[in-house]
């Protein structure tokens, strides 16, 4: 008999609608891929009342994460912030149940903590939405890399103040225009400062450093700085030298150690990153043996970043189930 393992979400924003209706339209095969049926059995909002789409039915809604957690097998977290996501994670993982978040913020402030815990309590945590959105990025570092030295890794990993800086490329636009525009578009946050600051892809970078590396890092170790200065004749200046501006996030070993910085840099025109449009994002991998990579896609968005989740909460299952 197929076991069937129980999936509470925490938050159902346009990533955990997404989750919510591969669960549903994709059962058939999930259960292939795992050997169990996924069912989703809880969803936990803030918001009761809203309506949350035609992939989760009102009967699984609740405001109670320690009731989903107590009867979930697998815990998948996408509210976004420290808290209470982060008690909910410790409250998961203390449980033994494997968790999956997409949360940078959380992991780049406490990953370590929230490793150790999962560790100790034999639990599963996994965060390759964290980073890139539907790039698979973490794990190609951590495994398909591990036995290479990776020297540098240099990314674009912020969509929207790409999509900024690209605009102001294409049309020599000043920053305020754009992000007005951007703005009314949906494509930015009410405040959009963890975007255009810089603070989003500093998270992404010391995530990327500790894979990277090996040893944690925290977001307050990484230089940030964002895009608010970049003006059109700064665009228009690199454009004459056969450039263009992109927010960068790289990490590299120095001498003396690692270096993990966020700001905007020029680069050129033949680089393979410059051709990185719109709201995608790439990352750029050097290692020793591989030479250079490069990883490319959707960095946002409902479907690819829910697509990182379920890879995330299929390996979780079936680790779980076969150990494999
Ligand atoms: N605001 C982020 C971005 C969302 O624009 O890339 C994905 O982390």
């Amino acid at each position: 008999m197929t076991t069937t393992l129980k999936v509470a979400l925490l938050g159902a924003g346009t990533v955990g609608a997404e989750v919510a209706r591969i669960l549903r339209q994709d059962q058939d095969v999930l259960r292939e891929k795992t050997g169990a049926s996924l069912e989703l059995t809880h969803v936990v909002v803030r918001n009761t009342e809203a309506d949350r789409g035609p992939w989760i039915d009102r009967g699984i809604i609740s405001a109670d994460a320690s009731a989903a957690i107590a009867d979930a097998d697998v815990v998948i977290e996408l509210m976004g912030g420290i808290e209470p996501a982060k008690s909910y994670i410790v409250e998961a993982l203390s449980a033994g149940k494997d968790v999956v978040t997409g949360n940078k913020a959380l992991i780049a402030e406490s990953g370590a903590e929230l490793n150790a815990l999962a560790r100790e309590k034999g639990a599963q945590l996994f965060y390759e939405a964290a980073v890139a959105g539907a790039i698979p990025i973490l794990r190609p570092i951590y495994e398909s890399l591990a036995g290479d030295n990776i020297t540098s890794v240099m990314g674009i990993v912020n969509g929207s103040t790409n999509y900024i800086l690209d605009k102001m490329d294409r049309e020599g636009a000043s920053l305020d225009a754009v992000m007005e525009e951007a703005s009314a578009l949906g494509y930015l946050e009410a405040d959009p400062s963890a975007d255009v600051d810089g603070h989003d892809a500093a998270a992404k970078a010391a995530i990327l450093a500790t894979y990277a590396f090996g040893t944690p890092y925290t977001i307050d170790q990484v230089y940030t700085e964002g895009i608010r200065s970049v003006t059109a004749g700064d665009v228009k200046a690199a454009q004459e030298n056969n450039q263009v501006i992109k927010l960068l996030a790289i990490v590299n070993k120095t001498e003396t150690g690692v270096s993990m910085r966020v700001h905007p840099a020029l680069i050129s025109r033949e680089h393979p990153l410059a051709a990185v449009h719109g709201a995608f994002n790439a990352v750029f991998v050097e290692a020793e043996n591989a030479g250079q990579l490069m990883f490319y896609g959707a960095g946002a968005g409902g479907a690819p970043t829910a697509s990182a989740v379920m890879g995330d909460v299929v390996t979780a299952v079936r680790q779980r189930i076969s150990g494999t």
